[in-house]
Parts: structure tokens; C-alpha cells; sequence
């Protein structure tokens, strides 16, 4: 097999329904032992693209490749389960007549030994070794959900498709759980792509993240470029709240109450807006009215006054309502730092964690 070949390469797949396209070109390569994960909000059209790779649900164009063969497409068009894919669905379905063992052994050709092994080896994967012989009523909907997986990584698929595989499972174990699948599936070599509209997932799962809007993948790239380079103010609003500040833009200089900003590339007299997440503002204390004390890389500071503080576990987010223009900003302290609604503090604005685009219509 040519190594560089993607496992999966799907292109400008588009659905529409009722004069509506719910998926809009999208085009994606996953390789194998790699995980992409379909990250948007409810409705953008992740499930749809999903069921389209699985073969059950037809593309109106584009097509669908899988280790250079085309798996649908102008030039033929496979079933489902020729298609060498293993699907984790939402609405996953154990069959309630059969045992544990046989609902993961199902899909499973081999002699008994054989198969018998590999069944004891997912079950223990997921955490349900001894259940074999249980029937999927007597199991609750977290043990029914892993039975699922194993199910589905059983015939070792080339390419995995699962829409919100964890979504049933409690925090502790979803963690362990989601770690053993990814490390299991990469071992075996199968390309994964996963739907979900959690961005914490998402950074912890991918090896790349595809952002989907509106039927659109507006960016994909690594968890850290995404973060750290949002195409657009929704895109970066997606990961965490985002403070906006707003001006226009003159001479490629921005002027706000945070000092002037560097705005390259914005026309003459755009409105642009400078968005920042809350962890990168930085507080100084008023020091009975001497001010703050910034650092040169810090700017120009602002005035607020605290509104509210919340202590969120691993940090704490204080929210201040700024002299300039009622400006409310919110700035997030790791570990605890409460400050009294009514405190008058200052902020500063790490300028290389901003970004900076034109300003959104309203
Ligand atoms: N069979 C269908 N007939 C008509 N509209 C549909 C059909 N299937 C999906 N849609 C519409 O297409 C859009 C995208 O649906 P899809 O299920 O792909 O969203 P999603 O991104 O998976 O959302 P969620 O995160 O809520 O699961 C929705 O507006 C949905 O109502
Ligand atoms: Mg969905």
C-alpha cells in the first residue's frame, strides 16, 4: 500500500434537503491511526456527513474514497457493510436476544477459538470482562454503550465512524474508556472520525479538528492551531467566552482603551473587532489610586470595577464592568481570586494572544 495514501478521503460531499443544503462541500483525508473529530453546534450537519461515509444515507455529489477505492461516487456505489467501516451511533442497538459475547462477536468470521479470544480481549478493553454472558437488558445504558463499541471494533474496520460515542457515559469513566478506544483503535491502524459538539472532546481526542458551521468546514488543523488561530470570532468563541473590543481601523492602527493595536491588513476606516479569551487579560490591583504597574509588553491599562467573581474549580472568572463605553469584560485567574463585586481593579491585554477581524454585521 502507498504509505502517503490517505485511509479515508472524502470529496465535496453536499446533501441537501428540502432546497436546503445541510452539508455543503465538505471535503476530509483522515490517515490511518488518526483521529479527526467533527466539531460543530447542534444542527450544522455532523450526523449527516457521517451517515453519508457509512453508506447509509446518499450524497446528492461528491465522493467517498477509502484506501484509494472509491466507495461511492459517479463511478459506483457500495452497500454499507461492503464499505469496510465500523459505525458507533448515538442510537446504538445491542440485539436483546443475544448474550454480550454474541452481540461483539457478531460481525466477527474466524473458528471459535479464535473468535473467542478476540471477544475476551474487547471485553476486557472496555472495562466489562465476566459480562459475557449477560443479555443487554441486564445491563444499565453505560455497560450497554461499551458493549456497542467493542461491537463495533470487533471486525477491526478500516475506517471508524462514531457520532457522540461517550455521550451516555459518566465523567470517570468516560475519560478511561475514550482514552482505551483511541489507543486501541490506533493500534489497529483505523482511521477515526469522530462527531461531537464538545470542544474539550474535541482538543483531547483529535489528532486534527474540523470546525463545522452551517453545513461548511470553515477551518480544520491541529487542537493548538485551531485555538490559537480561530479563522473567525465564532470560531474562537466555540472554545471559550471571548471578550470583544471594538474600533476601527486607521492606517493599519487600531486605537482603544487598551492603547493602539496593530490591524494589518483592514482597510482604512473598517470597524474591526480585537477578540480575546478571558484567561489572557491580565488584573493589576489600584494601589489606593496610584494605578496598575504594567510592563511594556502589557499596554496601555483599563479601569473596572469587579461585577461578580466565580470560583470555577481550576480557576477563578471575575467579571468587570470598564469605565470606557459600559464595556463588560471578563478576565479568568488560575486558582482562587474573589475579589469583592464593587472593587475597582485594571486590566491589561496580552497583545500576542489577541485576534483581530473585521467586525461582524449586525
Ligand atoms: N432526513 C432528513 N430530512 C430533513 N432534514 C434533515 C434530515 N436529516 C437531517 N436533517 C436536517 O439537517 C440538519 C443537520 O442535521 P444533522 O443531524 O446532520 O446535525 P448534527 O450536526 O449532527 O446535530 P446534533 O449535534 O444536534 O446531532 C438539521 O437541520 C436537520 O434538521
Ligand atoms: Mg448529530
Amino acid at each position: 500500500m502507498n504509505v502517503a495514501q490517505p485511509r479515508l478521503q472524502v470529496q465535496s460531499l453536499t446533501r441537501s434537503f428540502g432546497g436546503r443544503a445541510v452539508v455543503n462541500a465538505v471535503s476530509l483525508e483522515i490517515a490511518a491511526g488518526q483521529v479527526t473529530c467533527l466539531l460543530g453546534p447542534s444542527g450544522c450537519g455532523k450526523s449527516t456527513t457521517l451517515r453519508m461515509i457509512a453508506g447509509v444515507e446518499m450524497p446528492d455529489s461528491g465522493r467517498i474514497v477509502i484506501d484509494g477505492q472509491e466507495v461511492c461516487g459517479p463511478a459506483r456505489i457500495l452497500p454499507p457493510e461492503a464499505r469496510g467501516v465500523g459505525l458507533m451511533f448515538q442510537d446504538f442497538a445491542l440485539f436483546p436476544h443475544l448474550t454480550v459475547a454474541e452481540n461483539v462477536g457478531f460481525g466477527l468470521r474466524g473458528d471459535r477459538t479464535e473468535r473467542g479470544r478476540r471477544i475476551g480481549e474487547l471485553l476486557e478493553k472496555v472495562n466489562l470482562s465476566g459480562y459475557g454472558e449477560k443479555h443487554p437488558h441486564q445491563l444499565s445504558g453505560g455497560e450497554q454503550q461499551r458493549v456497542a463499541l467493542a461491537r463495533a471494533l470487533a471486525p477491526k474496520p478500516r475506517v471508524m465512524l462514531m457520532d457522540e460515542p461517550f455521550s451516555g457515559l459518566d465523567n470517570r469513566l468516560r475519560d478511561g474508556i475514550r482514552d482505551t478506544t483511541l489507543e486501541l483503535l490506533k493500534a489497529e491502524g483505523t482511521a477515526v472520525l469522530l462527531v461531537t459538539h464538545e470542544p474539550d472532546e474535541a482538543m483531547r481526542m483529535a489528532d486534527e479538528i474540523a470546525l463545522m458551521r452551517g453545513g461548511h468546514i470553515v477551518q480544520s488543523g491541529s487542537p493548538y492551531n485551531i485555538y490559537t488561530r480561530p479563522a473567525d470570532r465564532a470560531a474562537a468563541a466555540f472554545f471559550s467566552d471571548v471578550n470583544v473590543i471594538r474600533g476601527v481601523s486607521r492606517g493599519a492602527l487600531t486605537q482603544t482603551p487598551f492603547g493602539d493595536f496593530l490591524t494589518p491588513g483592514h482597510a482604512d476606516g473598517a470597524d474591526v473587532e480585537i477578540v480575546i479569551r478571558p484567561q489572557h487579560l491580565k488584573i493589576d490591583f489600584d494601589r489606593n489610586g496610584r494605578g496598575p504597574n504594567p510592563t511594556p509588553l502589557d499596554g496601555t491599562p483599563a479601569r473596572g470595577t469587579v461585577l461578580r467573581s466565580r470560583f470555577l474549580g481550576r480557576e477563578s472568572l471575575v467579571e468587570f464592568a470598564m469605565d470606557f463605553e459600559g464595556a463588560r469584560l471578563s478576565a479568568a485567574v488560575p486558582g482562587v481570586f474573589l475579589p469583592r463585586p464593587g472593587t475597582v481593579l485594571w486590566l491589561m491585554i496580552r497583545r500576542d494572544r489577541c485576534f483581530v477581524f473585521p467586525a461582524q454585521r449586525h
